[in-house]
């Protein structure tokens, strides 16, 4: 296990240790601890079948752990469930949304079962409808939605007991990226009033996006800890890129530092096409050892940059497996669909 510590400070929203769900000999959650510190995003991210949805729902009191602690805004799941209910905010791979009735009716009613009065009830869709710009489209039965209206009336149905923390379950799989970024658009809008949230997802792209801190699961594990860009920078390290100066081959170059003396840059390899050199580098020394031998080598320098892994790469540093299941995005007007996962 790869493990890096998250970032000091700051009281914890949603505080998990130990936490073990099994079904039959499925070990959905293996032993998991993580914090979601108070106005920040915490991103879970796995690949399908990670625990990410059972964590969720452990968190949400939809489902009993067989062992371990949660607390979420102070309020225990297996003690408090009914005080802890009224605190957050759940939307994804289930649908907490009625497709029959419109998107006012759908605010509205939600509104009321949280206890709100008929007025509040009212007043609060038709803020919810505004913020998210549903408002023309407020008599519309969701049935009718599009896929990103759709996904847009789920946050909505989210916000409107104002909770304290928001979990979103992969809130974009299956999204056309047009659709995706608008997903992205209010989920960011959401964590800029304040909000914490806890978002779990297998895309990368989402994580880096929208995550402060990120915990990787792998088959109901923590596999891997820390802020995105200590992860991408610690378990990756960092990739030099040097461009020869014309008359100087990339395979001469690579040839030279394979060869060479330099710990660790045994790994240099010419991207003929590209024109440059690739070099792995896990500390500052290495980096100037490797200028340093060019020049003594007579070598020419164009150009020369370093750039840290992508989160994919992350991932298959710590798992050994790829972590995106690629998904073809299913057209925007077939994501009423939005069970998948829901039979858990
Ligand atoms: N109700 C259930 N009954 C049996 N197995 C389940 C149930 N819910 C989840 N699982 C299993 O637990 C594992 C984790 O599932 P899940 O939490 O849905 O993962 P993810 O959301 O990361 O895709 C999977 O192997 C899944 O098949
Ligand atoms: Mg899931």
């Amino acid at each position: 296990m790869t493990s890096i510590k998250a970032t000091s400070g700051g009281e914890s929203a949603v505080r998990v240790r130990g936490l073990v769900k099994h079904y039959g000999s499925t070990k959905a959650l293996d032993g998991v601890d993580l914090d979601v510190r108070q106005g920040t995003v915490l991103g879970v991210l796995g690949p399908n079948g990670a625990g990410k949805t059972t964590l969720v729902r452990v968190l949400s009191t939809l489902v009993q752990p067989d062992a371990g602690t949660a607390m979420v805004a102070g309020y225990d799941v297996l003690t408090q469930p009914r005080q802890l209910r009224r605190v957050i905010g759940l939307t994804g791979q289930y649908a907490s949304v009625d497709e029959k009735l419109s998107g006012r009716e759908n605010l509205y009613m939600i509104g009321r079962l949280l206890d709100l009065s008929r007025k509040d009830a009212r007043r609060r869709a038709e803020e919810m409808l505004e913020r998210f710009s549903l408002t023309e489209a407020a008599k519309r039965p969701a049935a009718q939605y599009s896929g990103g209206m759709r996904r847009r009336l789920d946050l909505a149905a989210s916000m409107v007991g104002h909770p304290a923390v928001l979990y979103l379950d992969e809130p974009t799989t299956g999204l056309d990226p047009r659709t995706r970024n608008e997903v992205w658009r209010e989920v960011r809008r959401m964590v800029g009033d304040g909000s914490t949230v806890l978002l779990t997802t297998q895309y990368m792209e989402e994580a880096e996006q929208l995550a402060d801190e990120l915990t990787v699961v792998d088959r109901g594990r923590v596999i891997a800890e820390g802020r995105v860009d200590e992860l991408k920078a610690r378990i990756g390290g960092r990739t030099l890129r040097i461009r020869p100066t014309d008359g100087h081959r990339p395979a001469e170059m690579a040839e030279a530092l394979a060869a060479s003396p330099v710990t660790g840059v045994g790994g240099a390899t010419a991207d003929v096409e590209d024109g440059t050199v690739t070099v792995p580098i896990v500390d500052d020394d290495q980096l100037t050892a490797v200028v340093r031998l060019l020049a003594e080598r007579g070598f020419g320098i164009a150009e020369i940059g370093t750039s840290l892994p992508s989160l994919d790469e992350v991932f298959l540093a710590v798992t050994g497996q790829k972590a995106s299941v690629p998904q073809d995005p299913r057209p925007a007007a077939d994501n009423s669909d939005d069970l998948e996962g829901a039979a858990v």
